[in-house]
């Protein structure tokens, strides 16, 4: 099994960025824990950051027949992007949405999730944490029952 792991816009900066709501891990520091995870469970993992909103869409358009799930830390785009609701629409892959804070927690903006819709389901608040809960969902995820799209 393949999993792709997607971050988008400012998540290169965790570590240094609003560590009172991000906390002081970085996104390496998450990826280690990730890969050490995934190779106890037999899984491989690639993990990718962007800050452009068509890069992810590019990513998640070219992972068709190479990722059986995607892991997804839209991160700002999850409040705004239609391009990435549409491509997660697409391509037809399970795909998880992952956030480390608690979105419905904060401002209002960040309670509507345009690609929650289209996602298998969503995981927000555990902090890095909610990194390795969306794996063992993503290792799960036949097992798991599907809403009807
Ligand atoms: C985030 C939550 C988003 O609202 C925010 O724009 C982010 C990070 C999270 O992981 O908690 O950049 O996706």
């Amino acid at each position: 099994m393949k999993i792709l792991f997607l971050n988008g816009p400012n998540l290169n900066l965790l570590g240094q960025r609003e560590p009172n709501v991000y906390g002081r891990a970085t996104l390496g520091d998450i990826e280690t824990k990730v890969r050490e995870r995934a190779a106890t469970l037999g899984i491989e993992i690639e993990f990718r950051q962007t800050n452009l909103e068509g890069e992810l869409v590019s990513w998640i358009q070219q992972a068709r027949g190479i990722f059986e799930v995607i892991v997804l830390n839209a991160a700002a785009y999850t409040h705004t992007s239609v391009a990435l609701r549409d491509a997660i629409s697409a391509v037809a892959i399970p795909t998880i949405e992952v956030h480390l804070s608690n979105v419905h927690a904060r401002e209002e903006f960040r309670h509507k999730s345009l690609i929650a819709p289209v996602c298998s389901g969503q995981i927000t608040g555990f902090g890095p944490n909610s990194y390795i809960l969306a794996l063992e969902a993503a290792v799960n995820i036949n097992a798991t029952p599907q809403q009807p799209k």
